[in-house]
């Protein structure tokens, strides 16, 4: 059997093991949202992504259809464009045939994903190298030798950055600032602070989906942890934290559980929560102010009519 770097001979990636003991044994009870992403949640993922009610990924790609010219304009051609978290690229193809890019780099987690959507960009980009790397952008990178001496792009779609606390977040531009270099320019997606109703709805659809997605890391615990949780003891909860401007997802104890994971027991009153995703909303001062703690200096904006999402340009600082 061929292991990768992160498996066990069990096949156990043991930073999941050590996240959810952790997590799991800590009050409140708090898991990493990265364990949503085994394929099931990456697939329910791609369905959120087009429920009516979770406007960040049409918003974003309508900004991004329809500001191409400002794009060219502000950034110009001839950039390395470098996208953290690339995973199917759906939105790139907008951006790399407005600013007529150098090359293109797509970093992703998941080799899979990874090479099929760069397969399939390089297709639609005749001419233009793709050149993509895997990797977890939350740790140390070294871009391709390929892209030396180019200006570079990086560019950071889907409001990722608002699942990481702001102390990550800053870390994270700060890390991407050395990467990319002086010259370096990063065109991040945010969400933005708005109506609670609406954001409730965003994360806790009519459909289920989203009560699918915060579910399913209780059947990737039991399936690749041994664990017994029963799926039915949990309800999804959404709530607007005011005071964070953040959207908790939750996983919430419908009755007393008693509970084993990895050979740990694990106990949960009723009404007790696992919380298990931060999405923090940014208004215009606040992403700015972000941007700036993480050496980037911010140059231009481009929201939606509804004020729903933003698009930021900005500039290593
Ligand atoms: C990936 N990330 C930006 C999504 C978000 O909106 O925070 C993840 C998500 N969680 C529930 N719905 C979508």
């Amino acid at each position: 059997m061929l292991l990768t770097e992160d498996m066990t001979a069990s096949g156990v990636d043991p930073a999941f093991r050590r996240d959810i003991l952790a997590g799991l044994a800590q009050s409140p009870k708090a898991t990493p949202p990265i364990w949503f992403y085994d394929r099931r949640g990456s697939e329910l993922f791609e369905a959120i992504t087009d429920l009516p009610e979770y406007y960040p990924t049409r918003t974003e790609t309508a900004l991004l259809e329809r500001h191409g010219a400002d794009f060219a304009a502000s950034i110009g051609p001839g950039r390395a464009v470098v996208e953290f978290g690339a995973g199917s690229a759906r939105k790139t193809p907008h951006l790399l045939r407005a600013i007529a890019p150098a090359a293109y780099v797509p970093i992703d987690i998941s080799g899979d994903f990874l090479h099929a959507s760069s397969a399939a960009l390089a297709s639609a980009f005749p001419g233009l190298p793709v050149i993509p790397l895997v990797g977890d952008f939350n740790g140390p990178l070294a871009l391709p030798a390929a892209i030396d001496g180019l200006p570079r792009l990086g560019f950071f779609p889907g409001s990722t950055i608002g699942n990481m606390e702001p102390d990550a977040a800053v870390d994270l531009l700060r890390a991407m600032r050395r990467l990319l270099g002086d010259d370096a320019m990063l065109l991040i997606g945010m969400d933005r602070i708005k109506d609670r109703d609406r954001l409730i709805a965003a994360y806790d659809d009519k459909a289920g989906v989203t009560a699918a997605f915060n579910l399913n890391l209780v059947t990737r615990i039991n399936r690749e942890l041994g664990g017994d949780m029963p799926v039915d003891g949990f309800a999804h909860r959404a709530v607007w934290n005011d005071d964070k401007a953040r959207i908790e997802m939750h996983l919430e104890a419908v009755r007393p559980l008693y509970f084993q994971v990895a050979g740990h027991d694990f106990t949960m009153d009723a009404g007790e929560t696992i919380h298990t995703e931060s999405s923090h909303k940014y208004g215009p001062r606040d992403n700015r102010l972000l941007l700036r703690a993480g050496s980037w200096e911010p140059a231009e904006a481009w929201t939606d009519a509804e004020g729903l999402f933003s698009l930021v340009l900005a500039r290593a600082g």
